[in-house]
């Protein structure tokens, strides 16, 4: 692949990825960091399947370039894990099964833990609003409204995110 060597920090690590500047995050961290937990779901921005931290902050991977994350931190679902420790997010939703197919969960996952990590005590409004622009097909939003709450459970009970 051509293009000119630009320097990311992805899940901690510096990454060197060689694609144009100007071609959507999602597929560098895809194609070139073989980070597939990142999904392709409409590409325009529309259902969330695609979201990555940028910052700590959630971002749609296909709406942001290359250029535009360098010297940013980015996490994708692969960092969330610490120590080889799933974070609340995760186990809340492994142990709920909030998932079907599971296309969604991982923009899903990535999303909620934002919110946890700007707001330790969520209502459930306040969750289902964060979670408004992730589309699921499958398995139905209460279940996964309920993960959500019981990583809120887990966090708090375990002092962090982590
Ligand atoms: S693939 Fe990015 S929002 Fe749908
Ligand atoms: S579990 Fe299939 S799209 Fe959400």
């Amino acid at each position: 692949m051509s293009g000119s060597a630009l320097l990311l920090t992805v899940n901690g690590t510096g990454r060197t990825v060689r694609g144009s500047p100007d071609r959507p995050l999602l597929f560098a961290l895809r194609e070139e960091l073989g980070l597939r937990g990142t999904k392709y779901g409409c590409g325009e921005g529309q259902c969330g399947s695609c979201t990555v931290l940028v910052d700590g902050a959630p971002v749609h991977s296909c709406q942001v370039t290359v250029g535009e994350v360098v010297g940013k931190k980015v996490t994708t679902i692969e960092g969330l894990a610490k120590d080889g420790k799933l974070n609340p997010v995760q186990r809340a939703f492994a142990d709920a099964g909030a998932f079907q197919c599971g296309y969604c969960t991982p923009g899903m996952i990535v999303r909620a833990t934002a919110l946890l990590g700007s707001n330790g005590s969520p209502t459930r409004d306040e969750i289902a609003a964060a979670l408004e622009g992730n589309l699921c097909r499958c398995c139905g939003y209460l279940r996964i409204l309920r993960a959500v709450e019981r990583a809120v459970e887990l966090a708090r009970a375990e002092g962090g995110l982590r």
